[in-house]
C-alpha cells in the first residue's frame, strides 16, 4: 500500500506496522541460520504484530500480565509461550498455571519464582516446563549458585529443561556473541558434572541489532554467517532458540508524522510535527544528532535545501525528532515518514506527556490497510477523578 493512499486515508499521527514484511522478516532470520534452531519473538517488541508473528515464529515470549491478555485474545497457541519475565503478581501466574496446561514453558528469574511455581505446581498437580534464567549481574536471572540449589531442590513437579541467557539489546559484536555462548557452554558442562543435570534447551536472546542511521555499519549476512558457526558447536540434541524482538520487528514498522507549524529564529529552521519524542524512540539516539531512515511526502524533486530541526508537538525543549535535517521545500502539509519503526518505538515513548493523543495503528496486509487502533485521548487517564 502506497503512501499516498495511506494518507488519504488516515489522519496522522500514525504507525503502519507491514505483516507481509514481518512474515519475510522472520524467514529471512530463519533461512540464515541452521534448520535445527527454533526462533522466538520477543512481544515485547511490537504487540500490534503478535497474530502475525505466532504464525511464524516458533515461540513467542510474554512477560507481563497484559502481554498474556494480548496474546489470549489474539488466541495465540499457549504452547507456543515462554512466559517469562522479572515480576508478575502470584494472582497472575496462580490464573494461569490452574486454566492452561499446556502453556509451552515458563522462565525463572528468582529463587521466588521457584518457590511460587512450586508451590502452584503441586497444588494444581500439574508438571510445569522451566528454563532458569542465568543472571548478566544485573536484576534478572538467577546466580549460578541459585540455579544449583533449584536443581538439587527438584519436587517432581518442577521439569527444568534448561537454561535461558540474555544480555542486553543492540549488540553488533559477534566477539560478544562468542564469549556469551563460550560462557552458556561451559555452564552447561558445569551443570552435567556438579549437578548430573542434563541441559536439554538453551533460550538465548541474541539482542541482535538494527541498523537505524545510515551511518552506521553493519553487514548482517555477515553477522548471521558468524552466529550460525557458533551455534553449530553446541550438540544437535541441545534444542536451541533464539529470541529476538528489535530484530524481527523494526523492518515491518513506518511512523507518519506531519509538519504542521514552521518557523525560523537565531538558532536555525524549526518545523514543528503533529506528532514527537513521544511517539518515536531509536535506541541510541544521542541528542537527536543523527539522521534516520525516513522518506518525505510527497517525494521532492530539484530545490531549495535547507537545513531544520524537526521538533515534536510536546512542551518541552527535549522534543526534538532531527536535529540539522537537510531538506528540500519543506513547508506545513509535509509528511515525514519514518522508517524502522516497528520495535520499541510506539511503547518506548513518553506518550502520557502533555496528554497529547495516542497515535493510531495501522496494519497492512496483502494491499489492504485496516486501522487496528484508533487515536486514543489521554486526557482521561491524566485526571484527577473524585468520588461524589
Ligand atoms: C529475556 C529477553 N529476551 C529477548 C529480548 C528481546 O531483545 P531484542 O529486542 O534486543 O531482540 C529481551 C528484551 O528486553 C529480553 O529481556
Amino acid at each position: 500500500m502506497n503512501n499516498e493512499t495511506l494518507l488519504k486515508k488516515f489522519k496522522t499521527p500514525f504507525y503502519v506496522f507491514d505483516l507481509d514484511e514481518l512474515r519475510s522478516r522472520i524467514e529471512y532470520i530463519k533461512s540464515m541460520l541452521p534448520e535445527n534452531i527454533g526462533l522466538c519473538y520477543a512481544v515485547k517488541a511490537n504487540t500490534f504484530v503478535i497474530s502475525e508473528a505466532a504464525k511464524t515464529a516458533d515461540r513467542l515470549e510474554v512477560c507481563s500480565e497484559g502481554e498474556f491478555e494480548i496474546c489470549e485474545a489474539c488466541k495465540v497457541p499457549v504452547e507456543k509461550i515462554v512466559l517469562s519475565g522479572v515480576y508478575k503478581t502470584p494472582e497472575f501466574i496462580e490464573r494461569v498455571v490452574s486454566s492452561y496446561e499446556n502453556i509451552g514453558i515458563y522462565t525463572i528469574e528468582s529463587l521466588s519464582q521457584y518457590e511460587l511455581l512450586r508451590y502452584l505446581g503441586e497444588k494444581y498437580k500439574r508438571q510445569l516446563k522451566v528454563l532458569v534464567r542465568v543472571t548478566t549481574d544485573n536484576q534478572f536471572g538467577v546466580t549460578e549458585k541459585e540455579l544449583k540449589e533449584i536443581l538439587r531442590d527438584n519436587n517432581g513437579y518442577i521439569n527444568v529443561k534448561g537454561i535461558q541467557y540474555f544480555s542486553g539489546t543492540q549488540k553488533k559484536s559477534i566477539k560478544k556473541l562468542k564469549r556469551e555462548l563460550k560462557y552458556v557452554g561451559e555452564l552447561i558442562r558445569e551443570l552435567s558434572e556438579e549437578c548430573s543435570f542434563e541441559c536439554k534447551e538453551l533460550e538465548y536472546g541474541t539482542g541482535s541489532p538494527v541498523t537505524y542511521f545510515p551511518e552506521e555499519s553493519f553487514n548482517e549476512e555477515e553477522y548471521f554467517k558468524e552466529l550460525s558457526g557458533l551455534l553449530s558447536e553446541f550438540p544437535r540434541e541441545l534444542k536451541i532458540t533464539l529470541e529476538m524482538g528489535r530484530s524481527i520487528a523494526a523492518s515491518c514498522g513506518k511512523y507518519f508524522t506531519k509538519i504542521v507549524d514552521m518557523k525560523r529564529n537565531g538558532a536555525g529552521n524549526f518545523a514543528i510535527a503533529d506528532g514527537g519524542m513521544n511517539h518515536i524512540v531509536y535506541y541510541g539516539q544521542s541528542m537527536a544528532m543523527k539522521h534516520p531512515y525516513f522518506s518525505l511526502y510527497p517525494e521532492r524533486g530539484e530545490g531549495k535545501t535547507e537545513s531544520y530541526n524537526i521538533c515534536g508537538s510536546l512542551c518541552t525543549i527535549n522534543d526534538i525528532i532531527v536535529k540539522d535535517m537537510p531538506l528540500t521545500d519543506l513547508k506545513p502539509g509535509d509528511v515525514m515518514i519514518f522508517k524502522n519503526t516497528g520495535a520499541y518505538c510506539m511503547t518506548e515513548g513518553i506518550s502520557l506527556f502533555l496528554s497529547r493523543e495516542l497515535p493510531a495503528v495501522i496494519n497492512v496486509a496483502g494491499g489492504e490497510a485496516c486501522k487496528v487502533r484508533e487515536h486514543i485521548k489521554t486526557s482521561g487517564i491524566n485526571m484527577a477523578k473524585y468520588k461524589k
